[in-house]
């Protein structure tokens, strides 16, 4: 059970729970293809943030692929100090202890949406587009998101991820732009399943990144993207709000932009479809 007093410490309980049957039956029969990210997995019913979690233990040293997830978030965060809406049971939240060099790093979050999107598609048949960096939708509504936190001495990356599994009372300023699997599909999921082959393909994408092959993950993330080529944007560099329109996505994870004043090369930050 949590230790009250390792909460009061900022520490996460020393002991995971049992995982959930209907987590561990998936988990056990992907387990040959879980032998990078997800060998470890560690549960709990609810924490503040399963990337807080993740943190305190990486910084205790735990290997790379360590993952931690949870059924409920109480302080569930996304990009840009924004909430993430994390009721109990109705969404996956998920985040992983990785060790990647700068290079890796650099495309992690694009790696992480085509392998959440795959690992979805796998276990649903449900074909999810990504938007630059790190959302995943379902036309015209966003179904998840993935957030990448480096360590200040950079020894660990945690990766969030963020999925909508099922249809949930959304607060009034995502409502209308959120949306779940269930509501996609029709039919509640299987979130072992889907939790499984997320990590499974989680596995193999970052395993290609190490190994150079980010150029395939890169063509693979333009044809879930397809979508946003030709849109026009709108996006804030130093306060100020600019305008284009996407033209393509380069080698380093960078969105190309074209603009009246010429092409940008938008490295971080995020765009808003206008
Ligand atoms: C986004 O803003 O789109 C990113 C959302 C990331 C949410 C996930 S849920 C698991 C992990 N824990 C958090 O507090 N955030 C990430």
């Amino acid at each position: 059970m949590t230790g009250a007093a390792d909460w009061r410490r900022g520490l996460p309980p020393m002991r995971a729970q049992v995982i959930p049957p209907d987590l561990a039956d998936p988990l056990a029969r992907l387990a040959p293809r879980l032998r990078g990210i997800g060998h470890d997995l560690h549960w709990y019913p609810e924490v503040n943030s399963t990337s807080d979690v993740a943190a305190v233990l990486a910084g205790r040293g735990v290997p790379e692929g360590v993952v931690v997830v949870a059924d409920a978030q109480t302080a569930g965060r996304g990009r840009a100090g924004r909430t993430w809406w994390s009721p109990p049971g109705a969404g996956l939240y998920v985040s992983i202890v990785l060790r990647p060099t700068s290079e890796v790093a650099r495309l992690l979050t694009l790696a992480a949406g085509v392998a959440v999107a795959e690992g979805v598609a796998a276990a649903t048949a449900l074909d999810l587009q990504v938007k630059w960096p790190n959302d995943l939708y379902a036309g015209p509504r966003k179904l998840g998101g993935m957030l990448a936190e480096a360590a200040h001495d950079t020894r660990h990356v945690i990766l969030g991820i963020g999925l909508n599994l099922l249809v949930t009372a959304y607060p009034p300023a995502i409502a209308d732009r959120a949306t779940s699997i269930e509501a996609e599909l029709g039919r509640p999921p299987d979130r072992g399943l889907v939790l499984a082959e997320c990590l499974s393909a989680l596995d193999r994408r970052y395993g290609d990144l190490r190994q150079g092959r980010g150029a395939a993950m890169i063509d693979a993330w333009r044809a879930r993207a397809a979508h946003s080529f030709g849109r026009h944007v709108e996006w804030y560099e130093a306060g100020r709000p600019r305008r284009g329109m996407v033209e393509d996505v380069a080698t380093d994870g960078a969105l190309l932009i074209q603009t009246p004043e010429g092409p940008v090369a938008l490295r971080s930050g995020e765009v808003r479809w206008i």
